[in-house]
């Protein structure tokens, strides 16, 4: 399978840290999506980890001194900064930190850093008390200036049994944050704030019941992941669904559609985009029971279902700091004309009409395809991953946003 990472020629460093541990699951995620990786362990980062686990996940020796002979001879430092295409640093130390900023190269790490002219990724790892002493800030902070790029860290229960931030971020995180500066970006997108809705309500009955859909939030998630690698802050509102957080994604989370309306409608106006891929109940129950319903004796049981809000309609209809509105049309029959009349009733610039009644796109699985519809033309994107056919649809929305007029 093609990734983003495919071929890439990633120099992982790893520094002193517990979450050094995590470096192992790191070298064989990147392999996973085809990338080669070369590790280079410094002096403390070998009391956490051994290079012999690293070389047997890596598939390649592992370099720790600027002073070794052999290793020098198989492929020299200068070598090894020149091969990189990334350079990726993680566990990196509030120590290893400081010597990048300050420009350092007294070890084999940092002067390969010096040496690369490669796009560096650095992930802090240390103590929350370390990470917020203002010289850990300073040093990060002329890094970001130097155009590294920071990777987390993430806040929670550290091994040392504080609390705060300075965990380092999960290996999947970091192979998102990797392929983000990978991906060409979308310039129409760079700078630009996508709101998007994702995954299905939940419209209750009583506390235990509640009527819902079979939305799994993929589609939406894909959407909100491939606006985040063209460039874009992404506010994603979601209903219930299992799904992680895309890294550098905003989540709000929601139950109905009543709360996703209100989510929607509060940061409308601040978006330049707004996709609605959610699946919003169109109904709800009209008086939600304050207990769990009873079984009667009655073979029938009848709820009466009043109308939701019409979110993406609201969007639309904004009179002020509308943003170029998106709508998804889930079918089983009629896609072209229901698409259309969705289209044009709710007052949308471009509605993706999928098929969901078949068995292999649509709701929950991996793939999708979808017929894109705007007011003089339509388009047809064939079944492929959604994660693929998130990035075609938001290439489709740039089009279409600079053939109508520029974004605000
Ligand atoms: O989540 P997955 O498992 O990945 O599945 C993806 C998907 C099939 C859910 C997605 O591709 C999709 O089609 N989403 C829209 C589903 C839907 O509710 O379609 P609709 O035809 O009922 O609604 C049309 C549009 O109006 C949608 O943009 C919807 O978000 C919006 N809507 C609908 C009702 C409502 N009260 N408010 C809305 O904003």
């Amino acid at each position: 399978m093609q990734t983003t990472l495919s071929g890439q020629r990633i120099l992982l460093g790893i520094s002193g840290g517990i979450a050094a541990y995590k470096s192992a699951d790191l070298i064989r995620r990147l392999k996973e999506r085809g990338a080669e990786v070369r590790v280079i362990l410094t002096e403390g980062g070998s009391h956490f980890i051994t290079p012999l686990t690293l070389q047997a996940l890596s598939g390649n020796p592992v370099s720790s001194s600027l002073l070794d002979p052999a290793a020098e001879a198989a492929m020299g430092h200068i070598e090894l900064a020149k091969w990189a295409s990334c350079i990726l640093i993680a566990p990196a130390s509030a120590d290893l930190i400081a010597r990048l900023a300050h420009g350092l190269a007294n070890d084999l790490l940092t002067t390969c850093v010096l040496a690369s002219a490669a796009p560096v990724l650095v992930a802090p790892a240390m103590n929350q008390q370390m990470y917020k002493n203002s010289a850990t800030k300073h040093n990060i902070a002329t890094l970001k200036e130097r155009n590294f790029h920071i990777a987390g860290p993430a806040a929670g229960e550290q091994a040392c049994g504080d609390v705060g931030p300075g965990r380092m971020l999960e290996p999947l995180e970091l192979v998102a944050a990797l392929e983000q500066l990978q991906s060409p970006r979308l310039p129409a997108l760079s700078g630009k704030t996508l709101l998007i809705t994702a995954g299905p309500t939940r419209e209750a009955i009583d506390p235990v019941r509640f009527l819902s859909n079979h939305s799994s939030g993929k589609m939406g998630f894909a959407l909100a992941e491939a606006a985040v690698k063209a460039g874009a802050k992404v506010q994603l509102v979601t209903g219930p669904v299992n799904l992680a957080t895309p890294a550098g994604v905003e989540r709000i989370d929601v139950q109905s559609a009543q709360q996703m309306h209100a989510a929607v409608l509060q940061r409308a106006n601040a978006a330049d985009i707004f996709i609605g891929c959610a699946a919003v109940a169109d109904y709800r129950v009209a008086e939600v029971a304050g207990q769990k319903m009873k079984k009667t004796s009655s073979n029938e049981l009848t709820l009466t279902l009043v109308k939701n809000p019409d979110i993406i309609a609201d969007v639309a209809a904004l009179k002020y700091q509308r943003p170029f509105t998106v709508g998804f049309a889930a079918e089983t029959e009629n896609l072209a004309s229901y698409a259309k009349d969705k289209l044009q009733r709710k007052k949308l610039d471009l509605i993706c009409a999928n098929d969901v009644s078949k068995p292999e796109q649509g709701f929950h699985s991996e793939d999708n395809a979808i017929t894109a519809y705007w007011q003089d033309g339509e388009l047809a994107l064939p079944r492929q991953p959604k994660t693929a056919l998130a990035a075609a649809i938001l290439e489709l929305i740039t089009q279409r946003i600079q053939h109508q007029q520029p974004l605000r």
